[in-house]
């Protein structure tokens, strides 16, 4: 394996795991906001699940067609995200908000690094990229519309979640 396909799977890897991620965050507050019978936000939530569904059912197809394996701590990475997603949304709709923001906040990074990285070695995974880092940017945009920053707590919260997501790709890109 040459060193372009070696970053190629290392990328499609990590963002595969990153996507169920963003998908079982959103399934947890949904879960809350609709036993809260919050549909305001419920509604709110699923417009952006839909764009990570999409994320996730691109990275899944890539992965099968070039037989990357998904990371060992898929399972793990599931239950937590779904964990912070529930945990978020029992603080409150802001403090879910403030969920995505600072998800997004690291994704955003993230995707801008590996769009760098793509130039050159896959224009059309680039260009997906680019969509989804879009995409992600506007669920931010929407978060702090929402009043993620009037969030009780906002910047232990915000901190903590930034970190949270920075070693889950850390270790996504590793194990
Ligand atoms: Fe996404
Ligand atoms: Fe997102």
């Amino acid at each position: 394996m040459n060193a372009k396909e070696k970053i190629l799977r290392r990328i499609i890897r990590v963002d595969q795991a990153g996507e169920l991620g963003a998908q079982q965050i959103y399934q947890g507050q949904k879960f809350i906001f609709k036993l809260k019978k919050n549909m305001k936000d419920f509604d709110q939530i699923s417009k952006m699940a839909s764009d990570e569904k999409e994320h996730l059912d691109y990275f899944d197809n890539l992965a099968r067609h070039k037989k990357i394996k998904p990371t060992k701590l898929k399972g793990f990475f599931g239950i937590g995200a779904y964990a912070m997603g529930v945990g978020t949304a029992l603080m409150g709709a802001k403090a879910a908000y403030v969920c995505t923001e600072a998800v997004e906040e690291i994704i955003e990074k993230h995707y801008q690094k590996q769009i760098d990285q793509l130039d050159g070695i896959d224009e059309e995974l680039k260009e997906k990229i680019i969509k989804f880092r879009q995409d992600e940017v506007e669920h931010k945009n929407t978060a702090i519309d929402e009043g993620s920053r009037e969030a009780f707590g906002y910047s232990v919260l915000r901190k903590t979640i930034n970190e949270t997501t920075k070693a889950a790709i850390f270790l996504a890109e590793r194990i």
